[in-house]
């Protein structure tokens, strides 16, 4: 797309968010969704809302179906081959957490990056102070991005997995994960990528990566509901349970099932979520990702110039790169102020929603410095935003920085 941003957004604002709020959290959880995500919600509880695959009724083979279907669907978005190695969980942190503590064990070594969200943090810090994991932290360059021999560097043969996240949700820089897939698969260790950012806003290929596992969220750029999410297991990646339970099959085995999907779920699946996730992706699609990207961008490089421009905002990691990507948030602070306080600025006097402090990813912040400060304030630009909007943000940023700046 050219620098010109177009001033309708894809398609008509679905009537829900016709409000005053100009909403730019979109990091968060995207806001509002399509129509068509929240009339599948909608349809699925009003029209066969049972358990799917535990009977032979009509209704319960449509239920069945929908979520074969949404197995089907995201397999192909991501690059998968078996829709069977698609299996649905709460979001990535449970996705995260499931792929984490199934493929890593007592002694084993891992390598992450400072980049990451506390839905991988933790279950890393459990492992290293539980059960004597080894875990190096490699650092993100200036600009944002981690350098990929800096992965490369630290494997050993005691390496189990490497854990990345793909899109930062703090700085949106977009990590090249391919070179650090294809020695991850060529000494046999793990590659488990965080894409709950990236997924939906550009496209997202297991192989292209070299991923062993992804794991996803569906509220944010796969425009699906909350409480919705899961993986996608590479051919030949056998994750140990976890957890146990009902699967609605083979019910008199005593042990958990090893087949997929039923190896990773438990218990009756998120059905409303799944409609929604199938509607929210359909719709990305149909918009086309490279499309809805483009047009972020622009919105984004637009914001990045006009906060830019504003003395007293500082922004973090936000120059152009040649050859490297992003996603379309954005973070930054005005001088003498706490992120909070701008953040509560921004809503009370000018109607624009935001995410300030840590935004759970606190090596980031400390790589910064700006925890320090209590973090950052975020702006996250998703596919219903338009040009208004981030005129308005840049406008009511330079109005809070004018009043620090007669302040001081
Ligand atoms: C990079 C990243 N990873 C993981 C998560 C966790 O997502 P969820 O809360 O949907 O599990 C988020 C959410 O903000 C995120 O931005």
């Amino acid at each position: 797309m050219s620098a010109t941003v177009m001033e309708k957004p894809v398609t008509e604002t679905p009537e829900v968010s016709k409000q005053k709020l100009i909403y730019l959290d979109n990091g968060a959880t995207s806001f509002p969704k399509p129509e068509e995500t929240y009339v599948a919600m909608d349809r699925f509880y009003r029209a066969y809302g049972v358990n799917p695959g535990r009977s032979g009724f009509d209704l319960c083979l449509e239920a069945g179906s929908l979520v074969d279907r949404t197995r089907k669907l995201l397999c192909s978005f991501f690059g998968g081959t078996d829709p069977n190695r698609l299996v649905f969980g709460y979001n990535s942190t449970d996705a995260l957490n499931l792929a984490i503590f199934g493929l890593i064990a007592p002694g084993d070594h891992v390598v992450t990056t400072h980049l990451e969200h506390n839905a991988t943090l933790r279950p890393l810090w459990m492992l290293e102070h539980e059960q004597g994991v080894k875990v190096d932290w490699v650092d993100f360059e200036a600009d944002g991005w981690v350098d990929p021999q800096k992965v490369i560097d630290r494997i050993t043969p005691g390496t189990k997995a490497v854990v990345m996240n793909h899109g930062s949700n703090v700085i949106g820089t977009l990590q090249d994960l391919a070179p650090i897939g294809k020695v991850c698969r060529e000494r046999g260790v793990h590659l488990i990528v965080d894409v709950s950012q990236s997924g939906g806003a550009v496209p997202v290929k297991l192989d292209e990566m070299g991923a062993d596992v992804i794991c996803f969220t569906g509220h944010k750029s796969l425009m699906g509901p909350m409480g919705i999410g899961g993986m996608y297991v590479r051919e030949g990646v056998e994750i140990r349970h976890t957890r146990a339970g009902g699967t609605g099959v083979k019910s008199a085995q005593r042990h958990h099932l090893d087949e997929y999907p039923y190896r990773m779920e438990y218990g009756t699946p998120n059905l409303p979520g799944i409609a929604g996730l199938n509607a929210g992706v359909t719709w990305v699609l149909g918009q086309g990702i490279e499309a809805i990207h483009a047009r972020e961008m622009a919105l984004w490089k637009k914001l990045r110039d006009g906060l830019r421009a504003i003395d007293g905002v500082v922004l973090y990691c936000a120059d152009d790169v040649p050859g490297k990507q992003r996603i379309s948030v954005l973070s930054f602070n005005v001088e003498g102020l706490e992120a909070a306080d701008t953040g509560t600025m921004l809503d009370v006097d000018h109607d624009i929603a935001c995410r300030t402090g840590l935004h759970c990813t606190p090596m980031v912040h400390e790589h910064l410095g700006t925890d320090r400060i209590h973090g950052a304030v975020r702006f996250g630009i998703g596919p219903f935003n338009t040009e208004a909007h981030v005129d308005a943000a840049i406008a009511a940023v330079r109005d809070i920085a004018s009043l620090r700046a007669r302040k001081k």
